[in-house]
């Protein structure tokens, strides 16, 4: 029995750790329930009562040695063992949490935002439950007119006539009522029409308002900037086409297509063979829209356009549903990452 304390103490003495699980090794070997010391005491309790006085003391004294050992090496790698700071490496890179992306409306609308300005055009804003006058009578739409019809507009409060805005144009009229020309901004928004939900038609969308008023402003300007937007957004080869149209606001009006984006112009059943798709509307402002708003049409000139994000982001990334706009799917969403 002496002799295996004697050892013991040498094994305590030459013990070397270099790991965590060493010291832990240290400690189940020599100090645990079935550890060499355990055992010892477990022989001791045979002995004489003789050499359980000497013995007995050395055995304690074994016991207090490898009890300090273990406290020393505890220290040295850290003692609290739910501590990861031991185990922890700040050199290796930290853990990715996964991000989200933008939703392709956002990302179409702020490239809108981006091309114009860059031919000076400032951003503004108006609200989504409109009155009367700024959705409709100050852009020149007669009483009688349909898109003032139930059936077109959700109203909201009949008595004063607020509806949801239908288009964004209601903003020009509220830029023009507080600013002085020369004005040039788009207007960026959410717009609502009655409409029964399908592939091509939603209850709501978004739509981009342009307005530029100056002195001499003509068609001609207004053709040269929805070029230069269409050659930006759809690349260098496109080209546009205006057709003549209809809206009460501006006079000329005109629609606008694009050479079809698919097929370069050759013709597909996305453009219906015809070579264009249509993506705007746009016209000189209404003298009597100018005058509506306090602003001196025998002085100034305007042009105005107003084009639907939804309409620009299926064309630009071939999404042929209207639906999958509104309807959160992942799939979907996760698809326009690499596109912010
Ligand atoms: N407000 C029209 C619509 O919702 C779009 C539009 C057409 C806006 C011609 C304009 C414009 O500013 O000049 O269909």
């Amino acid at each position: 029995m002496r002799e295996k304390i004697k050892e013991l103490f040498a094994e305590i003495e030459d013990f070397k750790a270099d790991t965590k699980e060493n010291v832990e090794h240290f400690r189940i070997n020599l100090l645990s329930k079935k550890g060499k010391i355990s055992v010892l005491f477990d022989e001791f309790k045979t002995l004489g009562p003789e050499m359980k006085k000497e013995v007995g003391q050395r055995l304690n004294e074994l016991k207090n040695k490898a009890q300090e050992k273990l406290d020393s090496l505890k220290e040295k790698f850290g003692n609290n063992d739910t501590s990861i700071a031991a185990d922890t490496d700040h050199t290796m890179p930290g853990e990715l949490t996964a991000i989200g992306s933008r939703h392709p409306v956002s990302i179409v609308r702020n490239q809108i935002i981006e091309i114009f300005s860059r031919l000076g055009f400032t951003v503004s804003d108006g609200p989504e439950m409109e009155d009367d006058w700024h959705n409709f009578s100050a852009l020149n739409f007669p009483e009688n007119h349909p898109a003032r019809d139930m059936q077109d507009t959700f109203f909201i409060d009949d008595e004063n006539k607020i509806s949801l805005r239908t288009h964004t144009s209601s903003v020009q009229v509220r830029v023009m009522e507080n600013s002085k020309p020369p004005i040039r901004t788009i207007s960026p928004g959410r717009v609502y029409r009655n409409e029964a939900i399908s592939a091509r038609a939603h209850c709501f969308f978004h739509q981009v308002e342009g307005l530029y008023i100056d002195k001499n402003v003509s068609f001609a300007d207004l053709k040269q900037a929805l070029l230069y937007f269409s050659k930006e957004m759809f690349g260098p080869e496109t080209e546009i086409r205006l057709r003549p149209s209809y809206f009460p606001f501006t006079e000329p009006s005109a629609e606008m297509d694009i050479s079809c984006p698919f097929c370069s112009g050759k013709g597909c059943n996305i453009c219906k063979g015809s070579g264009w798709v249509e993506i705007l509307g746009c016209g000189m402002v209404d003298p009597s829209v100018l005058e509506n708003s306090k602003i001196d049409s025998s002085k100034y000139s305007g042009y105005a356009f107003g084009m639907g994000i939804e309409r620009v982001t299926m064309l630009k990334y071939q999404v042929n549903d209207l639906r999958l706009f509104s309807e959160n799917d992942l799939r979907f969403l996760e698809q326009f990452k690499s596109a912010i």
